[in-house]
């Protein structure tokens, strides 16, 4: 029987899990074994108990895990000094961020083990089940929203009390895709008066069609390439939207940066002098941080008070619903196991004629 394993994340970075009693459930009815590090879970409310329940078995050593699995599943890459306990061409599946994981990655390649990163899936209809980029996005935009509220010190619907009326906070968002649309929803349903802006102008229908109001750059050519993602802007479009923000940065009480371009720094739209015009009591939450930011005076993990204005931005916001992205996240990588399954053979078959096995798998040395 092959064995799938997962051990322990350092938590201090990262809290998120890969497997869950419901996918343990779900590998056993297809016929792995699954071999978790104990207290896999606990950090976030998972026991042992409940992870042997659904059918894993406990291993007291991380060792133990990686000597054993033929597929081992993680969020981050797995530190070097664990692939010397790893087996030959065991497969490794997680979300690696190929460009800065170079290094490291090319040391698993050398042991001859077989890397896959969901980070690299087509965003094909096929392939939505295993997206792991949209499952954490998706989670992250909503986060971004609530955390920004919590540090405004106003409320954001309108109510109409006895005592008088408060108005509505005015919330924009930067970028609208996956993380984009959600902050639009979640901010909405709170009650906000919301506002988008995209390079990308398929974004406009996304926005109104979840109330938001969107903002269009004036005689802005479509920035979007075949594959959906967004392109770098140029200088002339920089100045235009730079034009638009300015104005509504100024009004806005909390505003959410989500703009990134694949495979590069994440483009800079809100100036120092943007910042500067807000209200104090305002907040920006700059999701973009860790990709070089959207937003001036944003760092990871810190708020930064700038004359009033908080700018804040956290390198992992899925630390703070670890246990909702987990489960997300692993279901997608049970549906990234599903497809590499081959039922009628009962093996793992890495079919290169596959699009999605092919564009995922890193063969070669970086
Ligand atoms: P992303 O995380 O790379 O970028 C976030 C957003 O920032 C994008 O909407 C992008 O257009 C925007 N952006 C980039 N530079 C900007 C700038 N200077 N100013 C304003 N906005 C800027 O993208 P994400 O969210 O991962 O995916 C976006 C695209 O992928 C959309 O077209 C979406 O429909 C598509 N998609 C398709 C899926 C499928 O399975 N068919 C699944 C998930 C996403």
């Amino acid at each position: 029987m092959q064995i799938v394993g997962s051990v322990k994340e350092d938590l201090i970075k990262e809290k998120r899990i890969s497997i869950t009693p419901e996918t343990v459930k779900k590998l056993g009815d297809l016929g792995f074994s699954v071999f978790l590090e104990k207290n896999y879970g606990k950090h976030i409310g998972i026991s042992d108990v409940e992870f042997k329940n659904s059918g894993a078995k406990i291993q007291n050593s991380t060792n133990e895990v990686l000597k054993n699995s033929d597929i081992i599943l993680t969020v981050n890459l797995l530190p070097d000094n664990h692939i010397i306990n790893i087996k030959d061409k065991t497969i490794l599946i997680g979300q690696f961020e190929v460009n800065s994981n170079k290094d490291l990655i090319n040391k698993f390649i050398k042991k001859n083990i077989k890397i896959f990163s969901l980070n690299l899936l087509p965003r094909i209809t096929r392939a939505q089940t295993m997206d792991a980029l949209s499952s954490q996005a998706n989670l992250a935009g909503y986060r971004a929203v609530i955390e920004s509220i919590e540090q405004y010190n106003k409320a954001i619907p309108m109510m109409m009390t006895a005592a008088g009326t408060i108005t509505p906070a005015k919330i924009l968002i930067i970028g609208a895709g996956v993380a984009g649309l959600q902050a639009v929803a979640t901010a909405k349903r709170l009650g906000g008066l919301v506002f988008a802006t995209d390079v990308r102008l398929s974004a406009k229908e996304q926005v109104e069609s979840l109330g938001g109001k969107f903002l269009s750059v004036d005689g802005a050519k479509d920035l979007e390439t075949e594959e959906g993602y967004a392109k770098e802007a140029g200088e002339d479009f920089k100045k235009k939207q730079a034009g638009l923000l300015k104005n509504s940065i100024k009004k806005s009480d909390i505003v959410i940066c989500t703009a990134l371009i694949p495979g590069k720094k994440a483009p800079r739209i809100i100036s120092e002098d943007m910042v500067n015009s807000m209200k104090p009591g305002s907040v920006i939450y700059d999701l973009a941080v860790s990709q070089g930011g959207n937003s001036a005076y944003s760092e990871a993990d810190k708020i930064i008070d700038v004359n009033g204005v908080k700018v804040m931005g956290a390198k992992n916001i899925l630390n703070n619903l670890a246990v909702t992205a987990s489960s997300l996240y692993a279901k997608n990588l049970f549906n990234f196991i599903n497809n590499l399954y081959d039922e009628k053979k009962k093996i793992i078959n890495i079919n290169k004629e596959d699009e999605i096995i092919k564009k995922t798998l890193i063969e070669k040395a970086l």
